[in-house]
């Protein structure tokens, strides 16, 4: 999305415009690194743009009263440069903070002034201008009243954390990666390749990202040695590159540090020597790293280390970091996904779903104020469907960030076809009546609910060592929408696709409109096929790609559906299930609770019910999961036409990859289609009601 329609395919539909007066030279006066970047990202996307190389002007001195009359780009922030701070009233200055920024144009002038209190700000402008000029391409000045949407911005960032977390090893490999090798590591150490990391910096910038953690969150044993001599050059040689960009870099830490390579006893996080390790590790971080922004921790979360050892909750665990990184202005960013992994499918009181709560929300209160709770988009874990988290909306006295997947763990592992803002989206608007109506999710995550100093978005990074960066090439929509939802959670689904797909593809309408229209049916396309009715899982165990019904259903991880031949689905009632529903507030509660109310695409998720139980829809629960399972296969079989119809108006290179994994798709849709029916078809005893053959 950063081609700026270079491609011979990108450009076609696009009405090439000429370069604005303005394009000629561009004043960036500030030495700063992040303004460096942003006058580099500018010369470099006007000249792929127009064919135009703009001078440019660095040096205070030359940037006279004179320059101020003749065309040209001014660039900067308030403080630190005048000419660009004059451009603009108090008031307008004043409507932006922070990452914010203006932008205007005086077209007449031939002048653009690029203004914002931070570097950062002025970078983001800049990715923002780029967009908007290519925008523009496709559509036709005269007719079109959206052209030129850039004549005058001014923009905010709604959350203050637009973070991503890499599930990256040490050895090159990815946690539930899907898209090749690491980009940072290889073979126990950090790569030479910087030049990679560099261009992943330039791409999550131009979305709006503003933070990376850059291990998995399973820190291994050669991973804890991160924060030691050992590895802290190297740790800030990645930082430095991120820097540039305005990220801030963090690190995923192991609970058991002190243990495994401070040599302690213990990792009891009310013992002073655990306490003074961890301070005095690091302030050694922040003399590598002076604006290191902290630990991200998974405690006591399968299997890995973390305060439940020695009878401390997670509190004490989360104050002890935040303690030691408090003189710094580091944060602890510590995960809510703490379970019970080794449960017993017998057991039908305990509930996995009910867990973060039952673990975080009697600590509300009790956290430092430099401790934020990353809390998962749903209670599970990443499925197709599944209920939004109960505890957005259960603690106010708590920072919180709101953690998606963009890797395609459960959602096709990047070989499917899975936009996933529209998933995204159900999460953010879903009212959790925490306040009254009007509490979304997306208020609470940016911070304004509860008025929180700290909030924001994270998310589990899709990417990898291959050329096209997520494996499957559409996947990239997911990255670059996660970004500018993170920016802006009001954009739609329609907006996000149609802005990835004109930078990607250029602005031929067939195109853009076949791709749009795959993005934007594929989410519920997948649903169609796989698990149905909010139940989740029925993957196969420890991969997780392709069907197996029952893969999970007799082992220790908590994810049943308690098929049988009578029915299927979980009982989270109040009155006869786990009692989950109660954990949210009164309107949802009993939404959820009864049956009659709860939506249908839940209805499995909360309630266990007879294959003949009849849906707000007016089919049976069995008759739907066959209905749903014939058309996914079908729909999965379209998306592939879809896309060969697209031969000779994209790149080859990348038809030939999409058109590969579109194939694959609509195969392996029918493997899904087949197990789900007939496993079904099978313990029900039903036919389906048209008769057709259930494999
Ligand atoms: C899922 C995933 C794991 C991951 C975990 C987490 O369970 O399968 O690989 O470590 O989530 O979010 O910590």
């Amino acid at each position: 999305w950063l081609g700026y329609l270079s491609g011979d395919y990108s450009r076609q539909g696009a009405s090439i415009k000429a370069a604005p007066a303005w394009a000629e030279r561009i004043y960036a006066i500030e030495n700063h690194k992040v303004i460096s970047t942003a006058l580099g990202e500018l010369t470099q996307g006007l000249e792929k743009l127009f064919g135009v190389k703009a001078k440019t002007v660095t040096a205070a001195n030359q940037a006279d009263e004179q320059a101020l009359n003749a065309p040209g780009v001014w660039i900067g922030t308030w403080s630190e440069n005048p000419f660009v701070a004059q451009a603009f009233s108090e008031s307008e200055r004043a409507a932006v903070q922070g990452e914010g920024y203006v932008i205007r144009e005086d077209e007449e002038q031939g002048r653009l002034w690029v203004g914002a209190e931070t570097p950062q700000g002025a970078l983001y402008a800049t990715f923002h201008l780029l967009r908007e000029l290519v925008l523009d391409q496709g559509r036709s000045s005269e007719t079109d009243p959206s052209a030129k949407k850039w004549s005058y911005i001014t923009e905010q960032p709604r959350n203050a954390l637009r973070m991503i977390n890499q599930w990256d090893n040490v050895d090159g490999s990815i946690e539930r990666g899907y898209a090749g090798e690491s980009i940072f590591y290889e073979n126990g150490e950090f790569t030479r390749d910087i030049g990679r990391i560099r261009d992943y910096a330039r791409l999550l910038a131009s979305t709006g990202i503003n933070a990376i953690s850059i291990n998995n969150v399973n820190v291994h044993q050669r991973e804890t040695l991160f924060l030691t001599e050992r590895f802290l050059s190297d740790v800030a040689r990645v930082a430095s590159e991120f820097r540039d960009y305005g990220i801030r870099l963090f690190l995923s830490a192991n609970y058991a540090s002190p243990m495994e390579i401070g040599g302690l006893l213990t990792a009891d996080p009310l013992d002073e020597q655990v306490r003074e390790w961890w301070n005095i590790q690091t302030a050694k971080v922040y003399a590598a790293i002076p604006d290191f922004g902290g630990y991200l921790i998974k405690a006591d979360s399968e299997n890995r280390p973390g305060p439940f050892t020695y009878n401390r909750d997670h509190a004490d665990g989360a104050n002890m970091l935040a303690e030691a990184l408090r003189p710094f202005g580091g944060l602890v960013i510590w995960r809510c996904f703490v379970y019970n992994c080794k449960q017993d499918w017998r057991d039908r009181s305990t509930d996995r779903a009910r867990a973060a709560y039952d673990h975080f929300k009697p600590l509300d209160g009790r956290f430092a104020d430099n401790v934020i709770l990353q809390i998962k988009n749903g209670p599970m874990d990443f499925q197709v469907r599944e209920a939004v988290s109960p505890l957005f909306g259960a603690m106010e006295k708590t920072n919180q960030v709101l953690e998606f997947q963009i890797t395609q763990e459960y959602t096709g592992q990047q070989r499917h076809l899975c936009y996933l803002i529209p998933q995204w989206k159900v999460v953010l608007d879903f009212d959790t009546y925490a306040k009254g109506q009007g509490s979304e999710v997306k208020r609470i995550a940016d911070g304004s609910l509860y008025n929180r100093p700290h909030s924001g978005f994270a998310a589990v990074s899709n990417i990898g060592a291959d050329a096209c960066w997520t494996g499957h090439p559409l996947a990239q929509a997911n990255l670059y929408g996660y970004g500018r939802l993170a920016w802006n959670p009001e954009l739609s689904s329609e907006e996000i696709a149609d802005e990835w797909v004109r930078l990607t593809f250029g602005h031929d309408e067939e195109v853009v409109g076949q791709i749009s229209g795959m993005l934007l049916n594929s989410l519920d396309i997948y649903e169609n096929y796989t698990a149905p009715l909010g139940v989740g899982w029925m993957v196969n165990p420890d991969h997780h790609y392709g069907p197996n019904v029952d893969g999970y259903e007799y082992s220790k991880w908590g994810t049943y559906h308690f098929a049988d031949c009578h029915g299927i689905g979980v009982d989270r009632t109040v009155k006869s299930g786990t009692g989950y529903a109660l954990q949210y507030h009164r309107e949802n509660a009993e939404r959820y609770e009864s049956v009659e109310t709860c939506p249908d695409e839940l209805l499995l998720f909360f309630h266990h019910v007879p294959y003949t139980h009849v849906l707000h829809s007016g089919k049976t629960v069995i008759q739907h999961i066959y209905d749903t399972h014939f058309l996914g296969a079908e729909q999965a079989e379209v998306l592939a036409e879809t896309w060969r119809k697209l031969e000779g108006k994209v790149d080859p290179e990348i038809f030939e990859k999409v058109a590969s994994r579109q194939e694959d798709q609509a195969e392996h849709a029918k493997e899904w289609r087949d197990m789900i029916n007939t496993y079904f078809y099978r313990k029900s005893g039903i036919e389906d009601e048209q008769g057709r053959t259930i494999y």
